[in-house]
């Protein structure tokens, strides 16, 4: 039985055809963020399953898990961690590269931000290939944190990046064929 609030959130994401470029169906998460209730919902479907689980760190990575990670962090009494691109960070950070379509990129943490034993929820709006999330656990597990699980709002499913994940946990609010 499908959580009542899921199709309300996912009936608030807008599906933009051909951008960035042709072929992309992008899930533009911005509509969801204007519909309060949804926004909500959507949040609470995640501090209701993380809550109590003795996690430290919420990762948000770069752009919007910027925007569903710290209300999570806030409301599970974790601190939040930035996961951010190359250049950005201050202080002294460690990094790890992915790949993309074309070329590869540089994901950042802060050197510092969390200890060794830790307990670690990644967060970004969307898994595609599953290469983003990779690189943040990637990050996370050098320095010694267990990442306890993945979460995202929306999966591409056809892209398996689930499958790239291996054995790591990935929940997901709304999968888009
Ligand atoms: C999107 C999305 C994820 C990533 C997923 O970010 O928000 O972070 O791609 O792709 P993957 O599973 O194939 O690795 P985007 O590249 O658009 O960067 P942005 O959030 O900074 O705009």
């Amino acid at each position: 039985e499908q959580d009542p609030r899921i199709s309300k959130i996912s009936s608030a994401i807008r599906v933009i055809p051909n951008f960035p470029k042709p072929g992309i169906m992008f899930q533009d998460i911005t509509t969801l963020l204007l519909d309060t209730k949804a926004f909500r919902d959507t949040i609470d479907l995640f501090v209701e399953r993380y809550r109590g689980k003795d996690i430290s760190v919420v990762a948000g990575i770069e752009a919007r898990g910027f925007i569903f990670g710290p209300p999570i962090a806030l409301a599970i009494g974790a601190k939040f961690v930035p996961m951010r691109k190359p250049n950005k960070l201050p202080g002294e950070v460690i990094s790890e590269e992915y790949s993309l379509e074309y070329g590869t990129d540089k994901m950042e943490m802060h050197v510092g931000a969390v200890q060794a034993g830790e307990r670690a929820l990644v967060i970004d709006d969307l898994i595609a290939t599953g290469g983003t999330l990779c690189a943040a656990i990637r990050l996370l597990e050098r320095v010694g944190v267990h990442v306890v699980e993945c979460a995202c709002v929306i999966e591409l499913p056809e892209l398996k990046g689930r499958d790239r994940l291996g054995d790591k946990p990935l929940f997901v609010l709304v999968s888009s064929t």
